[in-house]
């Protein structure tokens, strides 16, 4: 489909991508502009689960070999590389990894435009991290400050992709207390009528959301525990969390969730995906309905 509607550039992860790509747009009669996407082994010191710039992840090519693999290609007339992607990895909070990917992919594009390849643009991926915990965060500011002056050694367009840093502080899970319960060492728990199937990063991640009631009551903060319903005992959004009392029916919200929220919810133990509502001002609106189970069993034969 990229071909055929003549997308700006397909970023291929491989050799062997590169090489489908190349027979599908050939067998299309077309040419499919491409940039290969290189790994430079640069830790983005974010984490692990996240990082995939490190010569250990699964992601792009090394970047000592893609000058070879653009030039072993350089024939195929049904291929036009314009273009070279790096995307060392997501919530990324210090400016150093960046500008070094930043660094290597000029160099990898100044080789290719001196082997005759006419390079477009770079593709510096994403992954400006944002403050989740409101904790100082590199700005965007600091981010070009870092990357302007290597990508000034080549002067091409750029491309950014960043997502997080867009969309992340947009959104907010709002849950509903259903149960809470406490063990007899005093640990209190807070079940919520979500969970990793709503909101999957601090199973996966085990990141940190905030997390708000809606209706705070004027009692002294203790600790709880804010866990979803699912049957997995990853499946907890919060330990030890600071909090006025919870009640059952209470709402409670977890900011920051507009990336890698939705986007990763699940039918898991056959929950239904939550509706998305849009809030503008004093305005809101709902902008995708409520899952039924109908929709689920439609799938069904
Ligand atoms: C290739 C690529 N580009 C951009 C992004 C967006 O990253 P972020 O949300 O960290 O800016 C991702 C995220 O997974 C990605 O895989």
């Amino acid at each position: 489909m990229a071909i055929s509607k003549g997308v700006g550039t397909i970023n291929a992860e491989s050799a062997g991508e590169l090489d489908r790509i190349a027979e599908v747009a050939r067998g299309m009669y077309r040419v499919a502009r491409v940039a290969l996407r290189v790994n430079p082994d640069i830790d983005a010191q974010t984490h692990a689960n996240i990082s995939t710039g490190l010569k250990s992840n699964k992601f792009g090519v090394p970047l000592h070999d893609a000058r070879a693999i653009y030039a072993e290609r350089r024939r195929l007339t049904s291929l036009k590389f314009v273009g070279v992607h790096i995307h060392i990895g997501s919530q990324i909070t210090t400016a150093e990894p960046l500008r070094r990917a930043a660094e290597a992919l000029v160099s990898l594009a100044m080789d290719l435009t001196e082997d005759g390849f006419s390079i477009e643009h770079v593709d510096l991926g994403g992954g400006l991290g944002i403050a989740y915990e409101g904790r100082p965060m590199i700005t965007p500011s600091e981010y070009a400050a870092a990357v302007v002056p290597e990508l000034k050694r080549l002067g091409v367009p750029v491309v950014l992709e960043p997502g997080r840093a867009v969309v992340g502080h947009s959104g907010a899970l709002v849950c509903r207390v259903v149960d809470t319960k406490q063990n007899p060492d005093g640990r209190k728990f807070a079940v919520v009528d979500a969970g990793m199937t709503e909101l999957m990063r601090p199973a996966l991640y085990n990141s940190y959301h905030r997390i708000v009631p809606v209706q705070p009551r004027d009692s002294p903060e203790t600790a709880w525990d804010v866990v979803g319903p699912i049957c997995e005992s990853s499946d907890v959004f919060a330990r030890d969390r600071l909090l006025p009392e919870l009640r059952v029916n209470d709402a409670v919200a977890l900011l920051d969730t507009g990336a890698y929220g939705a986007v990763m919810a699940s039918n898991y133990n056959r929950r239904l995906l939550a509706p998305e509502v849009l809030v503008d001002d004093t305005q809101w609106t709902v902008i995708r309905r409520h899952q039924t189970i109908d929709d689920v069993l439609a799938l069904e034969t």
